[in-house]
């Protein structure tokens, strides 16, 4: 039984959608880093994308079963960029992977960070505005890459995971209520 949601935050996006989950499922939601909860329980784990890897997965992993897991970038993790993900991050075909699209906010990070991005963000403009239609979380990430802080197109991409995770619980069986003893 899926106990709490654990996530890792850098600028915000995790944490929120954490919140999320937590609201609509009705379970806890933690920061990895600081999760009072006993080893072994099963949780969800959101964390954010650096490079390719993410991030607070593998202390998630270490500690507890972790049954699903929602990447979160500022490009909307699908396709073959999400297969890729799943590679790089050792996360096989029986563990649920839910991508969502997160913020950036170039202010929030650190300024190793900030340098990083420069240059991720200027490769992502010129490879998003040499491909003519982008759809809308496309559109999300251009302005993220362009003006260093945007949104996601929506916050609504973690129903797919809450739905996963409602069809998870074990329907009541109100008959074994009344049976005799
Ligand atoms: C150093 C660095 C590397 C990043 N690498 C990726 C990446 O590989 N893929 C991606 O989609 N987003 C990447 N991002 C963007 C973040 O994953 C994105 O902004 C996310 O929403 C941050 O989540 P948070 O607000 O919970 O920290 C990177 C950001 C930073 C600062």
């Amino acid at each position: 039984m899926i106990s709490a949601i654990l996530y890792k935050s850098a600028t915000g996006s995790c944490e929120r959608y954490a919140h999320i989950m937590s609201r609509k499922l009705a379970l806890p939601s933690y920061p990895v880093d600081a999760c009072p909860l006993p080893k072994g329980m099963e949780v969800i784990f959101i964390g954010w994308l650096m490079n390719g890897k993410v991030q607070g997965l593998a202390k998630a992993q270490k500690n507890y079963a972790v049954k699903a897991v929602v990447p979160v970038g500022m490009s909307l993790p699908t396709g073959a960029a999400l297969e890729a993900y799943k590679e790089k991050n050792g996360l096989d075909s029986t563990t649920p992977v839910f991508g969502v699209q997160g913020a950036f906010h170039m202010d929030r990070l650190s300024f190793p960070m900030r340098l990083i991005m420069k240059k991720v963000n200027q490769s992502i403009v010129k490879r998003l505005e040499g491909k003519g239609q982008l759809s809308d979380a496309e559109q999300a990430t251009l302005t993220m890459a362009e003006t260093g802080d945007g949104e996601p197109a929506t916050w609504d991409g973690i129903d797919a995971a809450v739905e996963w995770a409602l069809q998870q619980r074990e329907p009541l069986n109100v008959m074994k209520w009344y049976e005799p003893q």
